[in-house]
């Protein structure tokens, strides 16, 4: 990913986040519903011609794709979604999976197992992305209003600074990946936990119908009567969350129950163990969405639900990621119930938590209005 706001420090970082905060406002975000609410009835489309073994992630991370390349690009056109889509895939099975070899401390340049692969892969990518930016620039500034716009504009209010094409090159590239790839994981384990739980999702799809009241897909405006949907994700994402694992440097020496902790050591948190873990979550392994019912909630410590991280690096796109997984989630309950259609899949992490193999799932139609 380069040198980009998620793996910058200190002040490289600092002023980045102050660039690319205003993109993700809540009134920025909100004003993107309409176009989540037509990426959710494609969705819907593309499910109902072929219902009967549904490809779940395959399906949620076309959906995101379409409303990531909107916010980030104002289009696809510039984009072959499905080059691009097949170049993510092979990167996070290449290069994101963790080798042995770092672990040993051997150096950056040695190459790991599969990193060939995920070159080619990220030459794709970056072809395409800079297409796309220096389409932009031939327009000029204040064309589009959307992420790039704001990335050619940003300046560090301290020294000037611009972001070169390098920088415009990671963000977007960044933004693009974990702006829609993270989502549709936390859709896809959402509809296999319901589709293994007719109760919830029959609740689930109760509130889906009364909040549309006959309406064909979910807008911003709908979600305030679809709380138990919210819990639904919440909950999906405590078992699955699709960062599992947060990573610090650590820069003044620490001490942390029993162990020293060195300048220069590597800590990892383990979000997937934390949200599992025995003695703060009854029965950890079962899906129940009234954990997070608003007053069990309210009674729990902050810090055990951490699905977009915390503190002054937690997830810019969190606003983003929550309205849009709630319009698909509920649209799709709307219009379908899901019944598993394959085999349980496993959590493997690479750099997200995804399943494997896919979340095989059969959509039977419902009616508008419900039952
Ligand atoms: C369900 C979806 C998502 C999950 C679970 C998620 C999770 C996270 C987590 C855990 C972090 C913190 C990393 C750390 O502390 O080291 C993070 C950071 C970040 N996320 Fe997300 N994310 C999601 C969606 C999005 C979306 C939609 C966008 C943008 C469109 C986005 C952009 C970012 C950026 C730019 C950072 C780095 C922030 C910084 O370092 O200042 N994420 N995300």
């Amino acid at each position: 990913m380069g040198s980009s706001l998620f793996t910058s420090e200190g002040a490289a970082w600092r002023w980045q986040r102050r660039a690319i905060a205003p993109v993700f406002s809540a009134r920025r975000v909100t004003a993107l519903a309409p176009l989540m609410t037509r990426t959710a009835e494609r969705a819907v489309t593309r499910i109902a011609a072929a219902p009967d073994r549904v490809a779940t992630v395959r399906e949620m991370l076309s959906a995101t794709f379409d409303v990531i390349c909107e916010v980030a690009l104002s289009g696809r056109e510039h984009f072959d979604a499905e080059a691009y889509g097949e170049a993510i895939t092979r990167y996070f099975l290449t290069v994101g999976r963790a080798s042995l070899l770092d672990f040993l401390e051997v150096p950056p340049w040695v190459p790991r197992p599969g990193e060939v692969l995920g070159r080619g892969a990220v030459r794709t990518m970056h072809r395409m992305v800079n297409r796309a930016i220096a389409a932009r620039r031939a327009q000029g500034p204040g064309a589009a209003d959307d992420l790039l716009d704001h990335m050619l504009a940003a300046e560090d209010p301290e020294t000037g600074r611009r972001m070169g094409p390098n920088d415009l090159l990671n963000n977007m590239q960044f933004f693009i990946v974990a702006g829609h790839e993270t989502t549709a994981l936390a859709l896809s384990w959402a509809l296999m936990l319901l589709a293994h739980d007719p109760e919830a999702q029959a609740r689930a799809r109760a509130e889906a119908h009364a909040a549309l009241g006959g309406r064909a897909a979910a807008t911003a405006a709908d979600l305030a009567a679809a709380p138990y949907i919210e819990q639904v994700l919440d909950e999906a994402m405590r078992l699955y969350p699709p960062v599992g694992l947060l990573a610090r440097n650590v820069l003044v020496p620490d001490r942390l129950y029993d162990r020293d902790i060195r300048k220069g050591d590597t800590v990892f948190l383990n979000i997937y163990a934390l949200h599992r873990h025995r003695l703060w979550w009854e029965s950890p392994d079962a899906f129940d969405p009234d954990r997070f019912a608003p007053s069990a909630k309210a009674a729990r410590e902050r810090y055990l639900h951490l699905p977009f991280g915390a503190g002054p690096r937690i997830c810019v796109g969190a606003n983003f990621a929550m309205l849009q997984a709630q319009i698909i989630l509920t649209t799709l309950l709307a219009r379908f119930r899901f019944e598993p259609a394959g085999p349980l899949p496993e959590p493997v992490m690479h750099m997200t938590l995804r399943p494997e193999p896919e979340v095989w799932l059969k959509a039977v139609p419902e009616h508008a209005g419900g039952h």
